[in-house]
């Protein structure tokens, strides 16, 4: 007989990497409902729920905001498969591992790429962007918001009226960013817009919020196709090449979220309802509420990293409010000192990729995990691995330090602090 292996029960963790996160224990309970048809009118309204809250989440009047079944990465090729065209030149501005990715899923979508290449730990002005989009001419413009492996943040604001008046379709990569900072869709011009729910939306990964406006529509329609099994007699097909892909085609997808409920996949009905609790639990929150508290745990890790003696990664004044880079001591042993966090403490943080491997630790202060208690504790254990691994520290310099911070903004004195 094949071994049964033991009931599954993971270990507590406090997730403190990039991503994923603790999930919010509604969202957990919200996933644990029964299970609906996918044209159940109770379940079709739970969909137009969640594109309405999705409208709210990225600050948009977009009719097309709605889920990608897959995680975060399901979002990015939804839309780049579904915009481009193969042959069309797409320009990606790369500042960390997320640019490769942008890059790699436009070149396999057959277009003639072209990148932007910085120095990890900085980001773009809007003056190269638009010297770059005037020198290559590109018809898509793809760039991630804030990139974890490099924790940085790339400001938007100016980069929509930029793609616009040269006229370029702007995609933006925003899985790590929305809900921890504004993600201002209809305000910058953002065309086209993809996330996941396993960072500061405290859901599990699974599911990819998307939203995409009327430039982008227009480009779907002229590519429409539906599936011969269903498709209506009267039906007349796109005059532009097909969307290379079935699973990902927006107007499928747009078919099967909008009035005709044309069927497409099998929502996945579980993960709908962890989507409609995560928004659900940021807009209850307030979305400038909420960023907030990623901005404040942001400066009270910084403060605590920086009492301790450690040196910050990057740019600090493009830094991400909700992951924090660190640079490895070099006389510690950085792999050593994120096991001990783990095994003593139950703490995972994050390791970095390629040119920053071994360089950095990444320190999450995403979604539900974002609060001074976690800051505190994971500042707190940092301390002991650090000193036990010979990197000497003043004793509790980096949770007094984030403590401060922290009163600071509830306008408690410190020495009034309840106990
Ligand atoms: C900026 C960014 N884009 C894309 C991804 C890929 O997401 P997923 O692993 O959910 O597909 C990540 C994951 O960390 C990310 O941080």
């Amino acid at each position: 007989m094949a071994e049964l292996f033991g009931d599954l029960n993971p270990p507590p963790r406090l997730l403190m990497g990039p991503g994923p996160v603790g999930v919010d224990p509604r969202v957990l309970r919200a996933m644990s409902m029964p299970m609906l048809g996918q044209f159940d009118p109770a379940f079709t309204a739970y969909m137009n729920e969640t594109m309405e809250l999705l409208r709210q989440l990225y600050r948009t009047k977009n009719r097309w905001s709605f889920l990608v079944d897959g995680t975060a990465r399901a979002g990015i090729e939804a839309i780049l498969v579904s915009l481009i065209t193969p042959g069309d030149k797409v320009l990606v501005p790369n500042f960390g591992r997320f640019g490769f990715l942008l890059a790699e899923i436009a070149q396999r979508c057959r277009a003639d790429v072209v990148t932007l290449d910085r120095e990890w730990g900085t980001v773009f002005t809007p003056d190269e962007i638009e010297a770059a989009i005037k020198k290559h001419k590109p018809r898509v413009l793809a760039l991630v918001h804030g990139d974890t492996s490099t924790t940085m943040a790339q400001p938007l604001k100016d980069i929509g009226d930029i793609c616009r008046r040269n006229d370029v379709l702007l995609y933006v990569d925003a899985t790590a960013t929305l809900g921890g900072m504004d993600v201002a869709v209809d305000d910058w011009k953002l065309d086209a817009v993809s996330a996941g729910l396993q960072k500061c939306l405290s859901g599990p990964p699974g599911s990819s919020p998307v939203t995409f406006n009327e430039r982008v529509v227009d480009v779907v329609k002229a590519r429409k196709h539906i599936e011969a099994g269903i498709r209506p007699d009267n039906f007349v097909e796109g005059n532009a090449p097909i969307i290379q892909s079935n699973y990902f085609d927006l107007g499928m997808l747009m078919d099967y979220w909008g009035e005709s409920r044309l069927n497409h996949h099998t929502e996945a009905t579980s993960m709908l309802y962890a989507a409609r609790e995560a928004v659900r639990l940021v807009l209850a929150e307030g979305l400038d509420n909420c960023f907030a508290r990623h901005r404040l745990a942001s400066e009270a890790i910084t403060a605590g990293l920086t009492a301790m003696g450690l040196e910050l990664f990057g740019d600090q004044t493009n830094k991400m409010a909700n992951v924090t880079g660190v640079v490895i001591p070099t006389q510690v042993d950085g792999e050593a000192v994120r096991g001990m966090m783990l095994h003593d403490f139950g703490i995972e943080i994050g390791t970095s990729f390629g040119p920053l491997r071994g360089k950095i630790w990444r320190i999450g202060t995403m979604g539900f995990v974002c609060r001074k208690e976690n800051v505190l504790i994971c500042l707190s254990a940092l301390e002991t691995c650090l000193r036990q691994r010979g990197f000497g520290i003043k004793a509790g310099a980096g949770p007094d330090a984030a403590l401060a911070v922290y009163r600071r903004a509830e306008k408690i004195p410190a020495k009034k602090a309840a106990v």
